[in-house]
């Protein structure tokens, strides 16, 4: 596939790392700097490289958001037209201190960023986990017990590119639903990230739902 980063920090650089070494080709965009992408993209070393957001977009099976809540609107527009794309978005809707969510409950940063591009196919997905854990999890994805990862979204072909992409990264995906159930996923991440960075045991820290088997009462 072609992945497209829009935001290439911990969460974007990270995946986008990952998704190139898993054999995607892969296009860094948006830091503060170039060199940075550069550098990104040769340490990545599948087929990576450095680009304009327009230029990761153009051409992408899908692209990943991953900024701050606050600059979702000046990287779109530096994306250009995404009718038809699949923009799978790990952002979460934080103030600037990244204390509190400032969307929750009757709406999430999701549904409202699919208000922003009415066009696109969006999925909300990698929001649950903390960027720490990302390469342990691909290092273990050949282990029979992966950690779960839960996704969302309306639109049925989106979200399963999403789930490959979130299953090559070494998670088992979730289908939780619409996107809409992302005002559940979005408050979940905060508490993973509680876990992660106020618990004991460091911030790498994935989850996994066990279904058990259904017994009749004897
Ligand atoms: N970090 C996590 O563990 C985690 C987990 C789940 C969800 N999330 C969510 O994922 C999203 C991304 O988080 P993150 O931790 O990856 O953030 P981050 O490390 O701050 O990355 C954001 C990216 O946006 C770039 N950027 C910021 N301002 C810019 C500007 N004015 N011009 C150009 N580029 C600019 C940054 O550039 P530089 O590279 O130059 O800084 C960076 O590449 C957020 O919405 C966050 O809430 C994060």
């Amino acid at each position: 596939m072609r992945v497209g980063i829009l935001g290439s920090g911990l969460m974007g650089g990270k995946l986008g790392t990952i998704l190139a070494r898993a054999g995607h080709e892969v296009v860094f965009s948006y830091a503060r700097s170039g060199q940075k992408l550069k550098a990104l993209a040769r340490d990545a070393k599948g087929k990576a490289r450095a680009g304009t957001p327009r230029e990761a977009v153009r051409g992408a099976d899908a692209a990943l958001l991953a900024v701050h809540w606050s600059r979702t609107e000046n990287v779109l527009s530096q994306a250009g037209d995404l009718a038809g794309q699949v923009v799978i978005t790990c952002s979460l809707p934080m103030n600037e201190d990244n204390t509190e969510l400032v969307v929750a409950h009757t709406s999430s940063g999701a549904e409202e960023l699919a208000r922003m591009i009415p066009k696109a196919r969006v999925v909300a997905a990698f929001q649950t986990v903390p960027s720490e854990v990302l390469f342990g999890v691909y290092e273990a994805r050949r282990k029979a017990r992966r950690p779960s990862l839960v996704y969302c979204g309306d639109d049925e072909s989106g979200k399963g590119v999403a789930a490959e992409l979130v299953r090559e990264v070494g998670f088992d995906p979730v289908d939780a639903g619409p996107l809409r159930i992302a005002r559940y996923t979005e408050p979940f991440a905060l508490l993973v990230a509680q876990l992660a960075y106020e618990g004991e045991g460091g911030p790498e820290l994935a989850y996994r739902f066990e279904r058990l088997a259904h017994r009749r009462p004897s």
